[in-house]
């Protein structure tokens, strides 16, 4: 029997949301007969997903987009395609500038790939990187095999401006999806199994619907209205959390996750301000007060840029000692990179890479020793688990099934344990720990 089907490809780069994003474009694309391959080389239609956050994913685009010429040769009905923030920042350049391209789109276009497609065949390259400014923001969230825990997007874009992020050209200004789809999506993926949803934005602590519902509001609701057992959320800014919000976590301890992802990017006051961050290192540090007060045991996650433009060594002090005195048990720390219609990359006092690059080792070799540290606070302690998956680690060479889960505190935990457990939330002890994955075993109520 002849097969109808057409193969697609798409090859993900940067945060979440373009993970989602490529998600969507798979479901989109099902709907059009296409069905998901593993390797470019056995596919019809390859989508690169790019990011443009630092310089070096936006150099994958081409190198990878090179590798697929010889592919297009082999193949003379293979269409090549870039979405994601390198098509919305660079659009028609990038067409100009690899001649073998065939279609640009941004993120705001997914839902349009369809029509791309069609126009491609009929009218030739294109390139269709628009902003849709409709309001409200309406999507309906497409997962295909969701399992235990997904994503669901509340917001779009940023307003933030912060003078070193490419994000508010790429994705445009916030928008915020109606609080009665968000219900209608949980809702629905909770009658579908999922246990868990992570809140996905930019900004998501920003969030406001057209009906005027915070996110404090928004998260209020889903807990009181939806079957949804764990809410998680990334990322927050600073700026916008506050006592309200504070209270909710506290209030609805036992849904909402005791762990906060808070991007403090810098630890002095004059590289916030040059930032753009609109606090101050006292301000952070109050709200981590207020935070670990009113959730003890929460566990801290942040963002950091070493060598933002003009940072001297004592504002990277700064940082380090806001760090020791957060203790964060998750820190995902960059080199600053100049990005372009950023205002920070036209500051004239920019630092040699050499020095930010000794000064993001100097800072991620702390945190290593920091985080192996509080890890072992957990040593003894028992975890709330939902169990996601069988452990791929233990699939080999080990007589007894072993599953893995997450705490709330956003631990991978591994036990013993078989299929039967996916899904449910169990209490796990902890016997040994690094600083993301913990092994444990399972304590039974009696
Ligand atoms: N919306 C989130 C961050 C999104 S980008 C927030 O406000 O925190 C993810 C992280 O990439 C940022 O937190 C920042 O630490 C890093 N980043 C963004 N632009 C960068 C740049 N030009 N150079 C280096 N790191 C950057
Ligand atoms: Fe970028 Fe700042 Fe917006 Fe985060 S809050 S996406 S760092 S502009
Ligand atoms: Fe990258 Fe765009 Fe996400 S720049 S980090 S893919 S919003």
């Amino acid at each position: 029997m002849q097969n109808d089907f057409k193969n697609v490809y798409i090859s993900t780069y940067g945060c979440q949301m373009n993970v989602n994003d490529s998600e969507r474009m798979y479901s989109l694309l099902e709907m059009q007969n296409y069905q998901e391959v593993k390797q470019a080389d056995q596919a019809d239609l390859i989508i690169i997903n790019s990011c443009s956050i630092r310089e070096k994913p936006v150099h994958k685009v081409r190198s990878e987009a090179g590798h697929y010429q010889k592919l297009k040769k082999q193949n003379k009905s293979l269409r090549v395609g870039v979405g994601g923030c390198v098509g919305q920042q660079e659009k028609q350049q990038l067409l100009k500038d690899i001649p073998y391209l065939d279609f640009v789109f941004g993120p705001d276009n997914i839902d349009d790939l369809p029509n791309i497609l069609d126009k491609l065949e009929n009218d030739g390259r294109l390139s269709k990187a628009k902003f849709k400014h409709q309001e409200p923001y309406h999507i309906t969230n497409m997962v295909r095999n969701p399992g235990v825990a997904t994503f669901v997007n509340i917001t779009k874009g940023c307003d933030n401006f912060c003078t070193f992020c490419i994000v508010p050209f790429t994705r445009g200004r916030l928008r915020s999806r109606p609080l009665k789809d968000l219900i209608k999506d949980i809702n629905a993926l909770s009658s579908r199994g999922v246990k868990e949803v992570t809140l996905l934005g930019q900004n998501v602590n920003s969030y406001m619907s057209d009906e005027g519902s915070d996110f404090p509001a928004l998260l209020k609701t889903l807990c009181e209205d939806t079957p949804i057992e764990r809410i998680r959320y990334v990322t927050s800014h600073p700026k916008d959390f506050n006592q309200d919000l504070v209270a909710v976590l506290a209030k609805y301890r036992s849904k909402l996750c005791d762990y906060i992802h808070l991007p403090v990017q810098s630890g002095s006051t004059e590289v916030l301000r040059r930032m753009n961050r609109v606090y101050t290192r006292q301000e952070y540090l109050d709200k981590i007060a207020m935070i670990k007060e009113a959730i003890p045991g929460v566990s801290l996650s942040t963002d950091i840029i070493c060598g933002f433009p003009g940072e001297t060594e004592q504002d990277f002090i700064d940082t380090m000692t806001l760090a020791e005195l957060v203790e964060y048990e998750t820190m995902y720390a960059f080199s600053y990179s100049p990005r372009p219609f950023t205002k920070a990359a036209r500051y004239g006092d920019q630092i040699d890479e050499k020095v930010s690059k000794e000064r993001l080792k100097r800072l991620l070799t702390f945190h290593k020793e920091q985080a192996f540290e509080l890890a072992k606070r957990y040593e003894g302690r028992v975890l709330e688990v939902l169990v996601e998956s069988l452990d791929k680690r233990s699939s080999k060479g080990v007589d007894k099934p072993r599953v893995m889960g997450r705490s709330t505190q956003n631990k991978l935990v591994h036990f013993d344990g078989d299929e039967s457990l996916i899904g449910q939330t169990v209490k796990v002890k902890i016997t040994e720990t690094a600083p993301i994955n913990f092994n444990g075993e399972r304590v039974f109520e009696t």
